[in-house]
């Protein structure tokens, strides 16, 4: 396994995966890959991408997303405004292939 490779998310319950792409966020990177997950205002505010954590280590984009301390500690994020930092599992349920 090279150590350059990207890093892989997947997607719970669907089973669904994409990469991370360079620089993109989370959200983003789904995006190119033609996996929709649910969003909206897309810069850390309005929560609606709020999913939880299952596996892996990510960072963030922007220095105060709209998340409490607890919500964290329980493996909440943002995928709008967070990257991975190793390979994921989310749990993501309404989660779409736009690929059909
Ligand atoms: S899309 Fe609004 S917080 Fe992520």
């Amino acid at each position: 396994m090279s150590p350059d490779r990207p890093h892989l998310i997947q997607l719970q319950p669907s089973g669904m995966q994409f990469e991370q792409q360079n620089k993109l966020s989370l959200l983003q990177s789904a995006l190119a890959q033609s996996i929709r997950l649910p969003n909206s205002c897309r810069n850390g505010t309005c929560r609606t991408c709020m999913c939880k954590l299952g596996s892996g280590q990510i960072s963030y984009q922007i220095e105060w997303p709209g998340l409490t301390r607890e919500e964290k500690a329980e493996g909440w994020i943002l995928p709008c405004v967070a990257q991975a930092e190793s390979d994921l599992v989310l749990e993501v349920p309404d989660a779409v292939d736009l690929k059909g």
